[in-house]
């Protein structure tokens, strides 16, 4: 049986506020947490967060006021859910670790979404944006080994790899080059529309979340990298919110805001093996079909249309997280080498005009070096090499996948060359063979 939220009752607005006690929930144990438990609860603080600022950029601009009221009592109910759901975050999980899984959301996320992505052009961004989030996973390991002495499977537990991707230091763009093609909300599937939806919050949560925290840190090389990777997650935001048709209206984009979340929670729910935090998925999404409900009486109102032409009459499932290592490892392989276009599409790096705007940014940002191949020298005079995690077949690739996919003409003055990778690998087999 299918489920159409729009038959449920879910629970009434009026019902919804709740005591600090119960809204401030004890932490999970970062050491017993099940990593996709701990992706589930990192995504759904950022569709949280998401919810509350539209809805403040929505009142802003309303004059109408039975609208504004519901902005109002439900502004204060998504930030309490923001609440209980990133207060779940233990005091004792450091800002690399909680990093890790943001990267590890990234990664897996955005792979199950290109998976089930109805639309090829969508799908193509995302698998461009996935090899970014997979190169940012690799490289804060690496500071997380050297500051905290953890290995990535303390956090990813074996179900993402670790590994070089599209190396970071050619993410940076003109971010004119980011804007990508919208997709005809009259044609787009919901499940395009909440696909991305759900993206754009997590990657500006993830920008937050490194603006609020990378500073925290006293290692200047550390303050660089989170600077570095905050940047491109701005760009992220830029790429997949420039995929949303900016026709809809304000009432559509509230219809598509609590739509998504009722798909986030219900995903969420079903998928959760934690009965603690499954019973709260499952309060949340009895409070978003809450919301849909009124916020589908104001679009009927307003639009004169069946909400159903825009968010269909099923759910659908946006955040199913699953190891992914296969379907990235064929990304990686097939696609490192990919590039943006100033046309809004794709290339391979050899055939980028001698005018690519991004090189500019690139020289200019990198002219001091970058902070994310400088982590691999420091981590290289620790350890004699690179910390990855993943199985020997694509070990054995990286000199190769590196070569593929580094772009040379506007390097940073401390990158890593495929030569030099090649001979820190060589260190440690002769370190391994000294032991
Ligand atoms: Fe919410
Ligand atoms: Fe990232
Ligand atoms: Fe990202
Ligand atoms: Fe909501």
């Amino acid at each position: 049986m299918t489920f159409n939220p729009m038959e449920e009752k879910g629970i009434a607005i009026d019902k919804q506020l709740r005591s600090w006690h119960d809204t401030t929930l004890k932490p999970f144990n970062k050491t017993k947490v099940d990593c996709y438990t701990r992706t589930r609860q990192i995504l759904m603080n950022g569709i949280e967060i998401e919810a509350w600022n539209f809805k403040h950029n929505f009142a802003r601009i309303s004059s109408d006021e039975k609208v504004n009221q519901f902005l109002a009592d439900t502004k204060r109910i998504e930030d309490a859910q923001q609440t209980t759901v990133n207060w779940y975050t233990p005091s004792d999980q450091s800002v690399l670790e909680t990093t890790l899984g943001y990267e590890q959301v990234a990664v897996d996320l955005t792979a199950w979404m290109a998976q089930n992505e109805p639309d090829e052009y969508v799908k193509e961004t995302f698998d461009f944006g996935l090899l970014e989030d997979f190169d940012h996973l690799y490289r804060y390991s690496q500071w997380a080994y050297m500051e905290h002495g953890i290995s990535p499977n303390d956090i990813v537990q074996g179900q993402t790899d670790v590994i070089l991707g599209r190396p970071t230091q050619n993410h940076h763009n003109d971010n004119k080059i980011r804007l990508r093609k919208h997709y005809d909300k009259q044609t787009a599937s919901p499940q395009t529309k909440v696909n991305i939806y759900t993206l754009v919050s997590g990657e500006q949560q993830t920008h937050n979340y490194y603006a609020e925290h990378g500073m925290e840190y006293g290692n200047q090389c550390i303050r660089e990298t989170y600077a570095e990777i905050k940047d491109v997650e701005e760009e992220h935001v830029t790429m997949y919110e420039s995929l949303i048709d900016p026709t809809e209206s304000l009432y559509e984009k509230l219809l598509l805001h609590e739509f998504t979340e009722v798909c986030c929670y219900y995903n969420c729910m079903t998928d959760e093996k934690d009965e603690r935090i499954k019973e709260i998925w499952s309060m949340f999404l009895d409070f978003e079909i809450g919301h849909l409900r009124v916020a589908a009486e104001i679009f009927k109102n307003k639009e004169k249309r069946d909400p159903e032409e825009v968010i269909g009459n099923k759910i659908v499932l946006p955040c199913r997280f699953l190891s992914q290592k296969e379907y990235v490892s064929q990304v990686l392989r097939s696609q490192i080498q990919k590039r943006l276009t100033k046309d809004k599409g794709y290339t391979n790096l050899c055939e980028l005009p001698e005018d690519w705007g991004s090189y500019k940014v690139q020289k200019e940002v990198g002219k001091e070096g970058a902070p994310t191949e400088n982590v691999i020298r420091v981590i290289a005079a620790a350890k004699g090499r690179d910390l990855v995690v993943a199985d020997d077949s694509l070990k054995n690739e990286q000199v190769k996948l590196l070569e593929k996919g580094l772009e040379t003409k506007a390097l940073a003055p401390d990158t890593v060359k495929p030569e030099e990778l090649l001979e820190m690998h060589k260190n440690e087999e002769i370190m391994h063979e000294c032991k």
